[in-house]
């Protein structure tokens, strides 16, 4: 992975622990008639999250990066506990697109004694990983609302990545009038075609060779759409076949919706998109991709 921070011209960010702090400098640079550009993520930074650094450097006067594991949106069982954190290489990396402030709260801050609120997308969130992981997506739209509150910036970077917290969060956005835009990323691959994430570090060298089955899948069903297959379930059977070849592979859903509904569909068209999870060993792995060919990636 080519993270390695690179010599810049960039001073380093500053970093803000205080809710209360980044909230107060927020609101000044607002009636400063400064545009803040915020890519909120869990840090263990790779090229996924600086592609959205990147491309916030480019829409704001100020760029906010938060770095917050944030426990509402990881179920009892999952990997809260042994997600990777590690602020100065975070750090370092960010100084390389030109960060401006690290938000990087502590959790007793963010949800101190009493906190009592959640907000919940409906509908969008009962399907593929929503059914999967109950509550996640309850978790991040609360995270999202009120670091969008403390933030306030005029646009923030979400990647396609995670394709159905991208809709939710549109959903989200919309339905309670938040007056951000949301902006849509395209996926970051590995060069032999894994998605980044930061869960791949958990990945044994062979585990790391078998994920590559996610990226291969959707190959293989855009291959097959191109030769004019539209039977969705004969595309998931295939690539359940293939997928199954896998020693340490276990399917957690393969499914083919409507890009924006995200409703499975028996017939593929031009909004399909497949969407898959795979666990890998203990590893969960998600990658998505729009089926037929499309000349913009990004939404
Ligand atoms: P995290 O997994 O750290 O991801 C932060 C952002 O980076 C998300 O918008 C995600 O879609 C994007 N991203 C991750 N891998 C990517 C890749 N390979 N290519 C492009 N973008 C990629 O997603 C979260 O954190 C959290 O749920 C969060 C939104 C921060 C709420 O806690």
């Amino acid at each position: 992975m080519n993270t390695t921070a690179k010599t810049t011209e960039y001073p380093a960010p500053k970093i803000i622990r205080s809710v209360r702090e980044m909230q107060n400098l927020c609101l000044a640079l607002r009636a400063q008639g400064k545009r803040i550009a915020f890519v909120p993520t869990m840090g263990w930074l790779h090229d996924g999250h600086l592609s959205l650094l990147k491309e916030g450097r480019q829409r704001g006067d100020v760029l906010v990066l938060s770095i917050f594991v944030n426990p509402t949106q990881f179920g009892a069982g999952e990997d809260f506990d042994s997600y990777p954190r590690d602020l100065d290489r975070d750090a370092a990396l960010a100084r390389s697109t030109g960060v401006d402030f690290i938000f990087a709260p502590v959790a007793s801050d963010m949800y101190p004694r009493g906190y009592a609120t959640y907000v919940n997308v409906e509908g969008l969130t009962e399907v593929l990983c929503g059914a999967s992981r109950p509550g996640h997506f309850r978790g991040v739209t609360t995270v999202v609302s009120k670091l969008f509150t403390i933030v306030q910036p005029h646009v923030a970077l979400f990647g396609q990545k995670d394709f159905q917290q991208l809709a939710v969060i549109r959903r989200m956005t919309e339905d309670m009038n938040l007056p951000v835009d949301v902006l849509g990323m395209p996926i970051v691959r590995e060069a032999d075609g894994l998605a980044m994430s930061s869960r791949n570090s958990y990945l044994s060298p062979s585990q790391r060779q078998q994920a590559l089955v996610l990226s291969q899948a959707l190959a293989s069903a855009r291959t097959l759409v191109a030769a004019g297959q539209r039977d969705a379930s004969v595309i998931r059977d295939e690539l359940a076949a293939r997928i199954g070849e896998m020693p340490e592979a276990r399917i957690d859903y393969i499914q083919i919706c409507h890009q924006s509904t995200l409703q499975s569909q028996d017939v593929v068209d031009t909004d399909s998109v497949l969407l898959l999870a795979v666990y890998v060993g203990k590893t969960r792995l998600i990658d998505n991709g729009f089926l037929f060919d499309r000349t913009s990636g990004r939404s």
